[in-house]
């Protein structure tokens, strides 16, 4: 089932055909626990058979051209961006795969954040940056949807139609209300929803730590020369 999996999720489209992604499969309950420090102790890395992680990969192409006498150009952000969007669709399409056989996934969005410790621990060599995690199993439990804006907020004509203060209010006020919500935000000792963001799931001061992590990492993997 894994191999049916992954072999959907590699017909996603890919730059140039290049294919500049590498999928690293965890399963060993040790690389587990070697993993689950980076991913700040979510619980699905222990309990999940499965955890993949997709890497933006131009190392495997840049060997490939060195080998046919080709110099790679490929040391630079926009490079790094290619593969990343490579590995991301790559990702999603596993993701439908795995789901129409029924299992379950969550994405770690924790792998851009410690991206320095999965290399070592998973050991990507320079050209590899692990760019996101998917756990994969059975679900436990199957809750309602969760919610998503109307599409009217996320799809634009033509142009992009910028927002007006009015426009966004009423955009959010569904998510603002539903009743889980209202009781996250009071969990959270806050008054909007937005706050809970801004103040601490996302805050600033985390983000600006590990935005300057990363650009390390990538300098260090080689996608920062130009
Ligand atoms: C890139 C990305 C990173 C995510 N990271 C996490 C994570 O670290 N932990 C987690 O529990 N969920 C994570 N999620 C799941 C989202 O929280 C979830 O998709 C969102 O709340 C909407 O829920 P739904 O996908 O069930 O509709 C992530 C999703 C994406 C796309």
């Amino acid at each position: 089932m894994i191999r049916k999996i992954l072999n959907a999720g590699c017909r996603a489209s890919t730059t140039g055909n290049m294919q500049l992604y590498s999928i690293v499969i965890t399963r060993d309950s040790e690389m587990k626990k070697a993993l689950a420090p980076c991913h700040f102790n979510q619980p699905m890395v222990m309990k999940a058979p499965l955890v993949l992680t997709f890497c933006a990969d131009f190392n495997r192409f840049n060997k490939w051209c060195t080998l046919s006498n080709a110099e790679p150009g490929y040391d630079n952000f926009l490079s790094f961006v290619t593969a990343a969007i490579d590995a991301l669709l790559v990702a999603q399409n596993v993701t439908i795969a795995a789901e129409s056989e029924g299992l379950g996934v969550c994405y770690l969005g924790t792998t851009t954040y410690l991206a320095a410790n999965i290399i070592e621990i998973l050991k990507l060599p320079k050209g590899v940056v692990p760019v996101t995690t998917l756990t994969i199993g059975w679900p436990a439990e199957y809750p309602d949807q969760i919610d998503r804006l109307p599409l009217e907020a996320v799809v634009h004509q033509e142009t992009y139609n910028d927002y007006s203060d009015e426009e966004i209010i009423n955009f959010y006020h569904e998510k603002e209300n539903r009743p889980d919500n209202k009781a996250y935000i009071a969990e959270n000792n806050k008054v909007a929803l937005a706050q809970v963001f801004t103040d601490i799931r996302y805050k600033k001061d985390d983000n600006v730590a590990f935005s300057n992590m990363l650009l390390g990492v990538l300098k260090e993997q080689g996608f920062m020369n130009q």
